[in-house]
């Protein structure tokens, strides 16, 4: 089958096809960085008019690239949740008509399923049962992963999400907007272990077990800002390899995030007998987080897989590759399907 994926959850347009199970016919994103640079943060309003304004322009170049007209589709997959309404909203609108109008099978996908599922997009044989780690702009979140379509959550954050938590530092020192790119640039000339962080207090063990797989960000980010006003509030950027304060926070409070996820993530692969990981979003893309998983992943045995940088961020090749997978086993979604800010997966 042919699949059309569309994604618009947030601020990245992304259209991508895909001939089932998983071979990329083309695959683009615009990201609305620049967009969104100057107000430090994601705009809804901005978000969904940009959506508006690529959504077509992207089909037309991803229909070129592959060399497929409209008629040679089998389905259309699309982001339903979670993300920003207004931005589901546009993406969910143009895959209905187009469903509507071609006569192609529809169906929704979570966003976060996607996220998931993105190392199938590189890999044939992604092992199960095995851990997945979602770690993005707006989730941190730990899966036990049965099958595919089987999601256990563990844990998640209770606060900050990883992603967000870079951001908010980035701005706490004078970086720019998003933030995790920047601080994983900087964070090369500065030293780790410069500043330490206390890490979260998370319930492990014992007959309370709320708690154990989850996260917490919010305190190191607090953290932080106490020592940048105890400094004299923010700095200006280091050049490249001028090291400094700010390189140095950048890279402490890198190093410390990166050492959260990589113990919640080998403590859930012993607790579920687990050898395989799953690692994706955003955050996924972070250098240091990714040498490292690699290092605990060679000294505890463990499989990592780890898509590439552009499967990590947000993209519409895994919202195809996913729907494919529901396409092809007969699920689909009528026209009432809805576009939910907030759903997890795997409760
Ligand atoms: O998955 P994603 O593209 O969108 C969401 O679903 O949220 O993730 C975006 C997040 C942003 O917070 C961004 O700062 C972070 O991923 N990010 C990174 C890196 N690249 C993107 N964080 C740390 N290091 C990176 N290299
Ligand atoms: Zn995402």
């Amino acid at each position: 089958m042919v699949i059309l994926g569309i994604e618009s959850s947030c601020d990245e347009t992304a259209v991508a096809l895909l001939e089932t199970p998983n071979k990329l016919l083309s695959n683009f994103v615009a990201s609305q960085n620049e967009l969104h640079e100057r107000f430090g943060g994601v705009v809804p309003e901005l978000a969904s008019r940009r959506h508006m304004e690529m959504i077509v322009p992207l089909l037309d170049s991803a229909l070129n690239e592959s060399g497929n007209k409209l008629k040679d589709l089998d389905g259309i997959a699309v982001t339903k949740a979670p993300g920003l309404i207004g931005a589901l909203l546009v993406g969910l609108s143009f895959a209905k008509a187009l469903s509507f109008v071609l006569k192609k099978p529809l169906v929704g996908v979570n966003h976060l399923e996607g996220h998931l599922n993105a190392a199938h997009l590189e890999h044939e044989d992604v092992p199960y049962p095995h851990i997945g780690l979602v770690v993005s702009g707006g989730h941190t979140s730990l899966y036990h992963v049965k099958d595919f379509g089987k999601y256990k959550l563990l844990g998640a954050t209770r606060d900050d999400a990883a992603g967000e938590a870079f951001d908010k530092v980035a701005k706490l020192l004078g970086l720019g907007y998003p933030g995790g790119p920047i601080i994983d640039r900087i964070a090369r000339d500065g030293n780790p272990k410069a500043f330490r962080f206390t890490r979260p207090k998370m319930n492990s063990g014992s007959s309370f077990e709320v708690g154990e797989f989850d996260f917490s960000f919010s305190g190191i980010k607090t953290a932080v800002m106490m020592e940048v006003k105890s400094s004299g509030g923010a700095p200006s950027p280091p050049a490249r390899g001028d090291g400094g304060f700010v390189a140095d926070m950048a890279a402490s409070f890198q190093a410390t995030v990166v050492d959260i996820l990589c113990r919640q993530l080998i403590k859930a692969c012993h607790a579920k007998k687990c050898a395989t990981v799953v690692v994706s979003g955003g955050v996924a893309a972070n250098s240091a987080l990714r040498s490292r998983l690699h290092e605990v992943g060679e000294e505890n045995k463990i499989k990592m897989f780890i898509p590439s940088l552009k499967f990590c961020t947000d993209n519409a090749a895994m919202i195809a590759y996913v729907g494919g997978r529901y396409l092809e086993a007969g699920k689909c979604d009528g026209m009432e399907l809805a576009a939910v800010a907030n759903q997890e997966i795997g409760i």
